[in-house]
């Protein structure tokens, strides 16, 4: 079922003292989600694979507010970060509408990422999920209902509001963000699961992240979300997008890896075609980004392995391939890929089930 907004207001309760634990993925897009309107509602469906080990880990310890003022603390690694402040104060504003009962409350926040800082993962898709998982587990508690498919639709919809991408990082192996004609129960609030349909060949697909540069981006996702609104190419990019979808869909069913490999890496460059176009212009790709892409079109070629490339908003490169052709790709990728990468890193994931409650 389709839900509107209206579903996720919950109601005032009095507070009860709890804490929640959970860990949440991140996720990498095959359909790229690039311009929004409003909270996040995107310009254009977004389909993505959920990964595996790069995941954030969250505890929320929430306390009833002695003050009867919300508030909260945020730990990073075991340390005090209070530069995550702002962006968590704006996130709490925007979601007190659907969970009102929160502002009886304080709050003690504490994170790690299994994955490197600046690793072009995207740390906000698995930080805001693990928020939002973990304050829908007090929801769920308060109001006596389970974890059921409106514990984690309405998890979703509440990280979309923290971060677009992050709607993507609570199921998995792969999600669908955005009405889209092809799936009558998709939506611009949330994300939903690929569902049974998927081909099995996708539930084990792997996803090695070539660490081209680990500085931050000049142009952060907020600011290149934004050039989209005078970016002339924009409307036709929402369009290619949502056709880009409307075909990946089938092909996600039948498993077609050569038409899968087409529209993946057209997505990955006309993303980075829309920062080159946007005013001011800008480019995230290094040198050491193409010659990966080079490198893997040889090898493609040579090989005959079904191997191909997906970018982020950064210079990093996912390579995506299926688990049979891992004995062939881990060589290729150390021997002639690794020394494009800074310190040789890169990292080892696959795609995942999606976000589950710790102990
Ligand atoms: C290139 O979700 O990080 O990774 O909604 O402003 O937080 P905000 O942006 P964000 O944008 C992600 C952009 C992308 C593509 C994608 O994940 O679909």
């Amino acid at each position: 079922m389709k839900m509107n907004e209206n579903f996720f207001i919950s109601k005032a309760i009095d507070p009860l003292p709890y804490e929640s634990n959970w860990e949440a993925p991140s996720n990498i897009a095959l359909i790229k989600y690039w311009g929004k309107k409003n909270l996040q509602i995107p310009k254009n469906p977004s389909l993505s694979f959920t990964l595996d080990k790069s995941v954030t880990r969250t505890s929320i310890r929430f306390e009833p507010s002695k003050s009867g003022k919300f508030n909260f603390k945020f730990f990073f690694n075991d340390s005090l970060k209070p530069d995550f402040d702002d962006k968590l104060h704006v996130f709490f504003d925007r979601i007190k509408k659907y969970v009102c009962w929160i502002t009886n409350y304080e709050l003690t926040i504490k994170s790690i990422n299994t994955f490197p800082h600046s690793s072009g993962i995207a740390s906000s898709a698995s930080a805001m999920a693990a928020l939002s998982l973990a304050i829908m587990d007090l929801e769920s508690y308060l109001f006596n209902f389970e974890k059921n498919d409106f514990f984690f639709t309405k998890a979703s919809f509440l990280a979309r509001i923290g971060s677009g991408s992050a709607s993507r990082s609570i199921k998995g192996p792969v999600t669908i963000w955005g009405d889209n004609r092809k799936i009558s129960n998709s939506s611009d609030l949330y994300a939903i699961e690929f569902g049974k349909d998927l081909n099995s060949i996708f539930k084990s697909y792997q996803d090695i992240i070539l660490l081209v540069d680990k500085e931050s981006k000049n142009v952060s996702s907020t600011k290149g979300h934004d050039l989209m609104h005078s970016n002339p190419y924009a409307e036709k990019r929402f369009l290619q997008a949502r056709r880009n979808c409307d075909s990946l869909i089938p092909i996600m069913k039948s498993g077609d890896l050569d038409a899968f490999i087409k529209i993946v890496e057209l997505e990955a460059l006309s993303l980075h075609a829309m920062m080159m176009t946007s005013n001011p212009y800008y480019i995230l790709m290094k040198p050491n980004t193409l010659s990966i892409i080079e490198k893997l079109w040889d090898f493609r070629k040579e090989k005959n392995i079904p191997a191909c490339f997906t970018m982020d908003a950064g210079a990093n490169v996912h390579i995506l391939y299926p688990s049979e052709y891992e004995k062939q790709m881990i060589p290729f990728i150390d021997q002639e890929l690794s020394s494009f990468c800074k310190n040789k890193e890169y990292i080892v994931d696959q795609v995942g089930a999606g976000a589950r409650k710790l102990d």
